[in-house]
C-alpha cells in the first residue's frame, strides 16, 4: 500500500454549518481561497462526493490568480459517485482533453471522455488503495485533499483514511441550515495550529482513533 497523506479541508460558518441545503454557499473569504489554491498546486488528487459534484459543480482546478508561481499544477479530480451521476455537463470535465479524472463508480456512463478512468467501488479502504496506486502510476506524488462534503469526509475519518483536517471557520451564520458538521466519538482531534485569516480562523487538527 502506498503511504500518502489524505487530509480534509472544509469551511464552516460560525454556527457550525457547512453551507445551506441544496445550493453552493460562500463561506470562505478571498484569503482562504488563496490558501486552498496554493494547496491545490501541490496535490496529487482532490476528492469530492457525488452530492458536492451535483450541488456545487466545482471545476476543482488550481486558479492562477491565487498562486504565486510561474507554473501551476492541477490536482487529479477524484469523484466518489457509485450511482454514476457524473455527466458531460459538469464543469470538472471541461478541462479534461488531456488530463485524467478518476471516477469511483459502479455505474459510469460509457459516453464520458476517454480521459475519465473508472475505478469500481468495492470497499472504501480497498478503493483508496487502488486510487493511491493509480496516482503513483500517473507520476503524481503529494497528498490527496478531501474537499467534502460532510458525508464523505465523515466516513473517511471513521475509516482512518483522512488523518488530518484543516477547518476554516468564518464569521457568517446560517441559522436555517441543518448542514451541521458532524464528527463521531470514535476519533479525537488534536489541535496543531490556529491562525486568523481575515474574518475567519484556520485550525489544523491531527485525527487519531480513540
Ligand atoms: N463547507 C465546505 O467546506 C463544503 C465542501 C464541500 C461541499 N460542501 C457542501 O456539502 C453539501 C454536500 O455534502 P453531502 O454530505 O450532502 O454529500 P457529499 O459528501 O458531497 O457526497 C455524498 C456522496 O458521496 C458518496 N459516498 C458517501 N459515503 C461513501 C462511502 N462510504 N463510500 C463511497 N461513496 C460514498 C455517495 O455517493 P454515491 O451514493 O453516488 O456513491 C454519497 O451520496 C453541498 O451542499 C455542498 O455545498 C461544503
Amino acid at each position: 500500500m502506498t503511504k500518502r497523506l489524505w487530509f480534509g479541508n472544509l469551511a464552516r460558518s460560525l454556527d457550525n454549518k457547512m453551507g445551506e441545503e441544496g445550493k453552493r454557499t460562500k463561506i470562505s473569504n478571498q484569503q482562504d481561497f488563496g490558501v486552498v489554491h496554493q494547496f491545490r498546486n501541490h496535490l496529487a488528487g482532490i476528492v469530492i462526493g457525488s452530492n458536492t459534484l451535483v450541488i456545487d459543480n466545482p471545476s476543482l482546478r488550481t486558479k492562477r490568480e491565487y498562486v504565486d508561481a510561474g507554473t501551476i499544477s492541477h490536482p487529479i479530480p477524484i469523484i466518489f459517485d457509485r450511482r454514476g451521476r457524473l455527466n458531460a455537463s459538469h464543469r470538472v470535465l471541461k478541462y479534461l482533453e488531456t488530463e485524467t479524472l478518476i471516477h469511483v463508480s459502479n455505474n459510469s456512463s460509457p459516453t464520458l471522455p476517454d480521459t475519465v478512468e473508472v475505478i469500481n467501488f468495492t470497499s472504501l479502504t480497498e478503493t483508496v488503495d487502488r486510487i493511491n496506486q493509480r496516482l503513483t502510476e500517473l507520476g503524481r506524488s503529494g497528498p490527496v485533499m478531501v474537499e467534502g462534503g460532510r458525508t464523505l469526509l465523515k466516513v473517511m475519518i471513521e475509516m482512518d483514511i483522512v488523518k488530518k483536517v484543516r477547518i476554516f471557520t468564518s464569521d457568517v451564520v446560517y441559522p436555517k441550515s441543518d448542514l451541521r458538521l458532524l464528527f463521531q466519538a470514535s476519533h479525537s482531534f488534536h489541535l496543531l495550529s490556529t491562525s486568523q485569516i481575515a474574518n475567519g480562523v484556520e485550525q489544523i487538527f491531527l485525527i487519531r482513533p480513540v
